[in-house]
């Protein structure tokens, strides 16, 4: 019989735990261009609970390992991978398998970690503070700028806000969906927390004095676009980078309104990085690093012990329950 590992396995939609099981699959081998992790720690993020739920396009077929994001030691390496070394500690993007004892991951998306460097805040970084770093990067945040991040209570929210006030942002606000998210939120930095509501807008401006926001982060998918254009500042740029609501995207609002309110909407997406520029993640994921070494972020990790208890942490994110980053230590 093959070599078995433990897994957190989907068997199928599901928008509670009733399809999940931690259970024995076959040890993955990388193959050209990719490397095995031993894994030490693996984050839980959002897309697991999207995964679970069944959104598309993630899961092509059942049974899925979840998991997007490890810490651990360099296992083997596959045809054609050098430069790191058996035992080596990395940090890896995939994007699934992660949250296995073993994980399989390119080597071009395998980053060292450095020594000192805790590596359960270091399993946070491909995932949550890679897509905050690229985020203020794409959303091309200046010294100054307002900012308003929708779901800001979570490890992305949480991450962004420590970035943009090291990048000297005026204003940063939050967006979220209950007032005990709109705590957790203030807690972690933000001037202020707004509750979604159809007047999100309105009460933003006259938070402002009037004036719009400079760039406005979204992971709602396009629920939340409307309000997005109506608060954005002349010049604005709003950047959409998920859908938690698992509703269809919506359609693009009429050139007209982007032209006469001077304002750009963008999307991002790791995923898509991954499979069309992984040098771009990869040198995201290396800064992210980076600035973890040098303690310019500094996560707020909670720890999950054991493959076991995840899935009651992807319950907790998909009901809300969750705020900051969920790590699970193997
Ligand atoms: N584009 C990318 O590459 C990329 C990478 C990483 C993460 N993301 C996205 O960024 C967001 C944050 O990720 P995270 O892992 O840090 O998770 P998180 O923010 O810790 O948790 C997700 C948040 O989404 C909101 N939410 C949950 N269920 C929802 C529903 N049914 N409808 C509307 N909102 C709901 C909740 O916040 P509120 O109710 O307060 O809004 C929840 O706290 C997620 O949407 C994730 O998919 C995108």
């Amino acid at each position: 019989m093959s070599e078995q590992i433990r897994a957190v396995v989907f068997g199928g939609p599901a928008l509670d735990t009733s399809s999940t099981r931690v259970t024995a699959v076959a040890l993955p081998e990388p193959g050209k261009g990719e490397l095995s992790i031993d894994v030490q720690f693996a984050g839980i993020n959002f897309k697991d609970v999207m995964v679970r739920r069944g959104d598309g396009p993630y899961v092509t077929s059942w049974p899925y390992v979840p998991g997007i994001e490890v810490a651990g030691a360099v296992r083997a390496l596959g045809p054609g991978v050098d430069g790191f070394r058996l035992g080596q500690p990395v940090v890896a993007y995939m994007n699934d398998g992660g949250l296995a004892e073993v994980a399989v991951a390119s080597a071009a998306l395998t980053v060292p970690v450095p020594d000192g460097l805790d590596l359960a805040a270091a399993a946070a970084a491909p995932g949550a503070l890679t897509t905050a770093v690229l985020l203020l990067e794409h959303g091309r945040l200046r010294a100054g700028d307002s900012v308003l991040v929708h779901s800001a209570a979570g490890a992305v929210g949480q991450a962004v806000v420590r970035l943009a006030r090291l990048a000297g942002a005026g204003p940063v606000l939050a967006a979220v969906g209950s007032p005990s998210r709109a705590s957790a939120a203030e807690a972690a930095g933000y001037d202020r927390a707004f509750v979604r509501e159809p007047q999100l807008a309105q009460a933003v401006r006259e938070h402002l004095g009037g004036s719009g926001v400079d760039l406005i982060l979204d992971p709602q998918g396009t629920t939340q676009l409307d309000a997005d254009l109506d608060m954005a500042a002349a010049a604005g740029r709003v950047v959409l980078f998920g859908n938690a609501t698992g509703e269809p995207f919506g359609q693009l609002p009429p050139a007209g309104r982007l032209y006469a309110g001077t304002v750009s909407v963008g999307g991002f997406s790791l995923a898509a990085l991954s499979a069309r520029a992984p040098w771009l993640l990869a040198a995201g994921l290396s800064r992210t690093v980076a600035q973890l070494a040098a303690g310019e972020l500094d996560p707020r990790i909670t720890i999950v012990d054991g493959l076991d208890a995840a899935p009651a942490a992807q319950q907790a994110l998909a009901e809300s329950r969750a705020s900051g980053k969920q790590v699970v230590r193997l």
